[in-house]
């Protein structure tokens, strides 16, 4: 990859993995098979975000509207997370990346949960990337999550902004400042609802698992290229 240096990079980027299925079904495989090469996208991606000297990495890969699938689907995703997470934490751990999941407990098998805790913490002290993945995540469900906690905090007085997001999932990870979604789709589909407020988008009509170093290239190019005012005037 090109030199980072006096380069702008994004310090979070957050990606939609999102054309598994279409991906699949082009070569007349079955959708599973579609997860699994995104699955191994993802493993390739999150050596090269590292490389690229990105500190944090946010993935989308099941939202609290994808159990609405057909149950075969969800089982086989749920089978794919515990795969990842037995056989590729010491790989994520090498790499010096902490691996943390965001989103609902509700509804995930008490064993993957299980797991889900275990590799949170067997990775903690890993500083260089934090991978996080969002499974069961919905940006609605997020800030009802954050607004009935803090209610059951009998908070009193006028919530400011900095007061409901010590609530949200992960209250320390920096908002993205970038989020790709790939498969075409120009949609946000209740990911990261809140914390996009001053995002930059990337989309991409690639297919999650076609997704590579060169398409990644392209995203960075582009972000390093914007101009972020925030609503102000820098830079004009
Ligand atoms: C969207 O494509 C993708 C998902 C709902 C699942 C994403 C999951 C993975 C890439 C596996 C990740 C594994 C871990 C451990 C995080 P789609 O099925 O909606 O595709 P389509 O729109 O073409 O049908």
């Amino acid at each position: 990859m090109s030199e980072n240096i006096n380069k702008k990079i994004p310090r979070h980027l957050a990606i939609i993995l999102d054309g598994n299925g279409r991906w699949a079904k082009k070569r007349n495989l079955p959708r599973l098979m579609g997860h699994r090469a995104g699955l191994r996208k993802l493993e390739e991606m999150v050596r090269l975000v590292k490389r690229e000297g990105i500190r944090y990495f946010s993935v989308y890969a099941f939202s609290t509207e994808n159990w609405n699938r057909p149950s075969m689907e969800v089982q086989g995703l749920m089978s794919l997370f515990r795969y990842y997470i037995r056989r590729k934490v010491d790989e994520i751990k090498s790499e010096g990346a902490r691996i943390r999941f965001c989103g609902r407990n509700d509804k995930l098998p008490e064993d993957l949960l299980q797991q889900m805790r275990w590799a949170e913490d067997y990775t903690k002290d890993q500083e260089i990337l934090d991978f996080i993945l969002c499974i069961n995540y919905g940006g609605r469900a997020e800030i009802l999550d954050a607004i009935n906690k803090l209610r059951a905090d009998n908070f009193t007085g006028e919530v400011t902004e900095q007061d409901l997001r010590k609530y949200f999932y992960l209250p320390d990870v920096p908002d993205p400042d970038l989020i790709i979604r790939t498969s075409g789709e120009l949609r946000l589909s209740n990911f990261w609802l809140w914390e996009c407020a001053y995002s930059e988008f990337y989309f991409t009509d690639i297919h999650w698992p076609d997704f590579d170093e060169n398409e990644l290239r392209k995203a960075l190019d582009n972000y390093a290229g914007r101009d972020r005012r925030y609503g102000g005037l820098k830079n004009k």
